[in-house]
């Protein structure tokens, strides 16, 4: 009998992770290297809100909580909804968790049987596969292309839902690529799941704030009314309040779905820290003029990367509208040699000899599902980037 369960060998560990690691180590190891592979953003948590957990310390505010979080926290979420999406929901619609990645694997392990489908457009977060096949369930990629800025599109979501589909997921702007879809694109693939109505829609909504020079985010269910009992609209504090290690993220939808979640919680990690559900509440409810300063500095960074990229030989870089990420293509870069001799034929040789020969560590672009790229992070200094782009740039000229 196998020790290890057979769902367990379907899924792989988190290749983000593991390039921060392998980055770390040789860092270590006194070499001098770059690193561009964390998804978070540089900035420390704000003063406010490290404040509200620490209050939250000293007045013993220690103790579980209610499963699913706080009825304060859940107001202030309600509120966040209002405000920012235009979106009626109740406490009872709302679910809060150790970061909006447990949010959706709760969502998927409460509702997926084997043989359910999960629609994800590629390039995706790596987490959104592996968390399906977790769940039991069968994740089905569809392709954005490097010439629709790695959106899909209306005629490749409604030819990917089968009968057996259960979840489109959506993430706009997104990780990997940090594009973001208008208005007018998202209307287009609502319309589509308007023809299907066994289709639930998971929207992660991770980095609706971090969106860039006038870009309008907007969110399935605030687009299309009519998918509001079918939408799970999530995020999390995590990456606009630099507050990646609190662990807090956040999902409104039906109340049915709330309460199969609330029950996978419960079996499992129980509430999420208490001291960060009070910071949580200081993050929605307090000062926001922070996040249009970080993002200025952000926008700096990512037309700093997007320029020097584009001029590297073999590397092609859109410009995204949000997150800090962008993915350049490196069609250009296969079947060369590197300096020191390294056959480059797929993405991941060339983010492995780039990290061997020049120290910048990179995520290529197989574990996003989309191929030949690669990506980078540029919530680090303008210095860093500069630095690790130069290097890019002389790891490209040195291809032959
Ligand atoms: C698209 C996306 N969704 C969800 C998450 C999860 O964030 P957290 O669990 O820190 O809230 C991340 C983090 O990298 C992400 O990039």
């Amino acid at each position: 009998m196998p020790f290890l369960s057979e769902t367990l060998s379907r899924v792989k560990p988190s290749p983000t992770i593991a390039v921060t690691n392998k980055a770390r180590e040789l860092k270590d190891a006194g070499k001098d290297v770059i690193g561009l592979g964390a998804g978070e953003p540089d900035f420390d948590t704000p003063a406010n809100i490290k404040a509200a957990g620490i209050r939250a310390i000293e007045e013993g505010k220690t103790k579980y909580t209610a499963v699913d979080g706080l009825p304060e926290l859940k107001a202030a979420i309600c509120e966040k909804f209002k405000r920012d999406n235009n979106l009626d929901y109740t406490p009872a619609q709302v679910s809060v968790s150790g970061g909006g990645k447990q949010v959706l694997f709760n969502a998927l392990v409460a509702t997926l049987n084997p043989g359910d489908e999960v629609i994800i457009p590629a390039p995706y977060w790596v987490s959104y596969p592996d968390m399906v096949l977790l769940a039991g369930g069968t994740p089905v990629a569809i392709e954005g292309k490097l010439e629709n800025a790695f959106k899909i599109t209306a005629d490749q979501l409604d030819a990917a839902i089968t009968p057996k589909t259960k979840w489109f997921i959506f993430n706009s702007p997104s990780n990997p690529t940090g594009a973001g879809y208008s208005k007018a694109e998202l209307k287009a693939l609502t319309d589509v799941l308007m023809k299907h109505p066994h289709v639930w829609v998971m929207s992660d909504d991770m980095y609706e704030h971090l969106a860039f020079d006038g870009f309008e985010f907007c969110t399935p269910a605030e687009i299309e009314p009519g998918l509001y009992d079918r939408t799970l609209t999530v995020n999390g504090v995590s990456k606009a309040y630099a507050m990646t290690g609190w662990r807090i993220g956040y999902a409104a939808g039906p109340v049915e779905l709330i309460a199969a979640m609330r029950k996978v919680q419960s079996q499992s990690t129980s509430n999420p820290c208490s001291i960060s559900q009070y910071a949580a509440i200081e993050a929605l409810n307090g000062p926001q003029e922070f996040i249009a300063e970080n993002n200025e500095a952000f926008v700096r960074r990512r037309n700093l990367v997007v320029e020097m990229l584009n001029a590297a030989e073999g590397i092609t870089c859109p410009t995204p509208e949000g997150a800090f990420y962008v993915y350049p293509d490196i069609s250009g870069c296969l079947g060369k040699t590197s300096a020191s001799g390294a056959k480059i034929e797929n993405d991941e040789e060339f983010a492995t000899a780039l990290l061997e020969e020049n120290g910048v560590a990179v995520v290529f672009g197989a574990a996003f599902g989309l191929s030949p790229n690669f990506r980078v992070s540029y919530a680090t200094s303008d210095e860093a980037l500069k630095e690790a782009c130069t290097r890019i740039q002389a790891f490209c000229k040195g291809l032959t």
